[in-house]
């Protein structure tokens, strides 16, 4: 890495909360000792893929199977539900195996965790909305898979279900028999799975990628510390009060998330200073604008004022600047509004002291925050219609341009 690139890492990291610093070198060099596992081959996870349903899944699409898989799996909701008997044998058989937590799974930390999300539901919404959310926008294979296939065409329809995961892992019992996260997640590593073989048919996906086969186990930790490792490190650069059994809980419910996803446990971070460092290595470094994510981005930002949520446009851009920095505004072309700036920058930090109980006197601009906020959280949560969740169906395509 160049001088000039290394320095860009480390002022993007640092404005991120992300440390850039260490490990920026092109090999794969973050040890299995800091895995849950303990131990591994220490294998570049950028060549792991997700084998078994990998196969099964060229199979059930090959044999046009997928529509009636995704008729089935409406009934299969929750994490006690009874595997449909629709399904093909060869998905029921892989799913006996998959469906369920791994023995390592800690209930006391995850039911921690979703008292920790419950608790802290505010800035999560705003930090995986606007922060992970258009942060996926300038995680550049991501960007081009997402908006090459199917679901790339509709953004609002995406979104939700993306929310749908997001909303399902947090949940009070997402974890428990009667939760559903389990069952969210097999069919996300089955869309995922889908994914892997249809992208690379995709002339147009093919034309942008320097990948042959999307979705790698380093793609999906790339995703988890743009989720999981950002959020935690912005919530402590805010001072958001944030105990250890709070931050273990919160990387225990990721860990198991992981799992569920496909990821192997030598690859899982055991702890947030090992995620980190494995943050450094494969998040901050790849950080870049792409004609896709430019507009993907705009699709995101497009959606609330689609809402009417009151939101204006400037305050969204200008929130998305301060959550990510301004260099990522500048790559995604976001307009600036002086007047939002900078009240975001002068209010936002009296608004988290003062809801968490750190000072007496509400700041002025609170009310209008709290609506802000209010607003953002109701337009994900109904996505805008009934209240109701957005099921998560395998493609059986890529977008056609
Ligand atoms: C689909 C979550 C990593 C690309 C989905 C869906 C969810 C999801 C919930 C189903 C909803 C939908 O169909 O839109 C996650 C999580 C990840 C992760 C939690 C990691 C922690 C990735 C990565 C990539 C990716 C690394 C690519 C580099 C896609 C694509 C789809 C998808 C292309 C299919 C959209 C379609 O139907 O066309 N993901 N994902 N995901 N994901 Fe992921």
């Amino acid at each position: 890495m160049s001088n000039l690139s290394r320095r860009k890492v480390l002022s993007l990291g640092a404005a991120l909360g992300l440390v850039g610093a260490a490990g920026t070198s092109e090999a794969w060099a973050w040890s299995p000792a800091d895995s849950v596992a303990g131990y591994g081959a220490g294998t570049d996870p950028e060549y792991v893929w997700d084998d078994e349903v990998d196969q099964l899944l060229v199979t059930l699409l090959k044999e046009g199977r997928i529509p009636a898989v995704n008729s089935a799996m409406e009934s299969w909701v929750n994490n006690n539900d009874p595997l449909p008997t629709g399904f093909p044998a060869g998905l029921t058989a892989w799913l006996q195996k998959v469906n369920k937590l791994p023995t390592w799974a800690d209930s006391a930390k995850l039911a921690r965790a979703a008292d920790f999300n419950r608790r802290k539901d505010t800035y999560l919404f705003m930090l995986y909305g606007l922060g992970s959310g258009i942060m996926s926008t300038v995680i550049p294979r991501e960007a081009k898979s997402v908006y090459w296939s199917a679901g790339g065409a509709d953004m609002k329809d995406r979104a939700a279900k993306t929310f749908t995961f997001g909303y399902d892992l947090a949940q009070l019992k997402g974890f428990e028999p009667e939760g559903q996260f389990v069952v969210t997640a097999n069919k996300t590593r089955l869309v995922h799975a889908a994914v892997r073989h249809l992208l690379p048919q995709s002339p147009h996906w093919t034309a942008v990628s320097d990948q042959k086969i999307p979705i790698s186990n380093a793609d999906i930790l790339v995703t988890f510390h743009s989720l999981g490792t950002y959020v935690r490190r912005k919530l402590l650069d805010w001072k958001v009060p944030f105990p250890a059994e709070d931050q273990e809980a919160f990387l225990h419910s990721w860990q198991v998330a992981l799992h569920l996803l496909g990821v192997r446990e030598e690859y899982i971070p055991k702890s947030w200073a090992a995620a980190e460092a494995q943050s450094a290595q494969v998040l901050t470094p790849i950080l870049a604008p792409s004609t896709e994510g430019i507009k993907l981005a705009e699709d995101l930002l497009g959606l609330p004022s689609q809402l009417d949520l009151g939101v204006t446009r400037g305050f969204l851009n200008e929130f998305v600047r301060y959550v990510l920095s301004d260099q990522i505004g500048d790559w995604l072309s976001l307009k600036r509004d002086p007047a939002a700036a900078a009240l975001i920058r002068g209010v936002w930090p009296a608004y988290i002291k003062f809801r968490e109980g750190l000072i007496d006197v509400a700041p002025g601009g609170f009310y209008m925050f709290d609506q802000f906020v209010r607003a953002l959280a109701m337009g994900f949560l109904n996505n805008g219609q009934s209240g109701t969740t957005t099921p998560i169906v395998i493609p059986t395509g890529n977008r056609q341009g």
